[in-house]
């Protein structure tokens, strides 16, 4: 039997722990700044969540949801978690504490995917969910807050790509334009294409079908419809969310095709490439959703949120050391290592001995490899009362008490 871990899953092995300690505290300490709080919720929910939540139009509820019965009840690992923290801010009432709500999160999100660089079934996401402001503050607020993580990770080779799909009033007069565009070159299309053209045709703007993209191309279909017409409202949002963002320094580029993958989103939608990955360069992606509080069963509620893919930033990253422990000792005496062992241990040190008392060469090279000083006790450091200490950086060694090897 030769059982490998799952097409599309990875194990993250001890050599590679510091990499996403790394993201993950840059994380902790970037949105506690800004007085997110941390919030972890299951990770499957009931199907139904997603199906309403993220949509039935979308890939990530029609082909990618890793959906299980168990007692008649149909659950499903989380393919993203807005909607998870979304039904979690519902059922511990927390549209009644004062506005925003602030939450960040971290863990695994599982969708069926073709595996290939930058895409996994099973990846983690980093993100922030914030509730109960509807002036497009909260949005430069996420943006900046996405763009600060980023740089404070030391990636700046980024462009961060806006734009607004309106309201349903907006978008119901772009969807009837849409159609009209598509409808001379429909039967060329894919069948989730002609599906997506009665239920939700913006989708179809974001179809990856080649022979797709090459009939939008030779139809002009960008080009002919162009963006929405956003209404008033939705327009002087949008201007003022640009406002903020050029008062905060923060470099956009304006992209009227950007739709996002998934049903909820309302006026700003947005994106963060690196122009350093291949094809799956988005390391960032959200957008506001003012109308799925209330999808879900809530009150209205404006809200805004994103999600980065921690992967795609580990493999942007240069990767990190494992640490070395402090102590390493090294004796043919096992009594006597285990002993000072577990008195460093106790006084807050990382200390390791050897199990198998093997030669004292032996101990000298496994500690050089993981310790930064081997700590020796031979027959006479026993007698004497005293330990030798080899600075295991540049090999010089001292004799030494308990507590002047507590003072290294
Ligand atoms: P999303 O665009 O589906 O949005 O995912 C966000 C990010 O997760 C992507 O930009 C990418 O970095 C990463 N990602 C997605 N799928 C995969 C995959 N198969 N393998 C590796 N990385 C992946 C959402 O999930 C929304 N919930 C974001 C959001 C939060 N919008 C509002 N609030």
């Amino acid at each position: 039997m030769n059982i490998k871990a799952p097409k599309g899953t990875k194990d993250i092995v001890p050599s590679e722990i510091n990499d996403w300690y790394n993201i993950e505290n840059a994380a902790k300490e970037v949105f506690t700044k800004a007085d997110f709080k941390e919030i972890r919720t299951p990770i499957f929910e009931d199907t139904a969540l997603f199906e309403r939540g993220v949509g039935d139009t979308t890939d990530i509820v029609n082909k990618e949801m890793y959906t299980f019965i168990k007692s008649d009840r149909s659950l499903t690992l989380r393919p993203e978690n807005t909607a998870g923290v979304v039904r979690a801010y519902l059922e511990h009432n927390m549209f009644r504490e004062s506005a925003p709500v602030k939450l960040w999160y971290k863990g695994p999100m599982f969708r069926y995917e073709r595996p290939q660089a930058g895409r996994q079934r099973q990846f983690h996401q980093v993100g922030v969910e914030m509730f109960g402001i509807q002036d497009a503050s909260a949005d430069a607020e996420c943006i900046m807050l996405a763009v600060d993580f980023l740089n404070k990770l030391g990636l700046n080779d980024l462009t961060v790509e806006i734009n607004s799909l309106g309201c349903n009033v907006c978008r119901k007069e772009y969807k009837e334009r849409l159609k009209d565009a598509i409808a001379p070159f429909l039967d060329g299309l894919c069948d989730d294409c002609k599906s997506r053209y009665e239920k939700n045709p913006l989708r179809i703007l974001d179809c990856k079908n080649e022979e797709c993209n090459k009939l939008f191309d030779k139809y002009n279909l960008k080009e002919s419809v162009s963006g929405i017409k956003l209404c008033d409202e939705c327009s002087s949002h949008y201007e003022k969310l640009k406002k903020y963002l050029n008062e905060l320094n923060i470099k956009y580029e304006e992209n009227t095709f950007l739709v996002r993958g998934l049903d909820y989103y309302t006026k700003t939608v947005f994106e963060i490439k690196s122009n350093s990955l291949g094809s799956q360069n988005a390391v960032c992606g959200g957008g506001r959703y003012d109308g799925l509080v209330e999808t879900l069963g809530g009150p209205h509620t404006p809200a805004v949120g994103f999600a980065m893919g921690m992967e795609r930033l580990k493999a942007l990253l240069p990767s990190i050391e494992a640490d070395k422990i402090t102590f390493f000792v090294v004796s043919d005496n096992q009594l006597e290592a285990v002993k000072l062992t577990s008195k460093l241990r106790h006084k807050g040190y990382s200390c390791e001995y050897d199990y198998n008392s093997r030669k004292f060469a032996k101990q000298i090279e496994k500690a050089s490899k993981t310790a930064k000083y081997a700590v020796i006790i031979g027959e006479d450091e026993i007698k004497n009362n005293y330990y030798t200490v080899k600075n295991l950086s540049d090999s010089t060694q001292e004799k030494m008490s308990f507590d002047e090897l507590c003072m290294l």
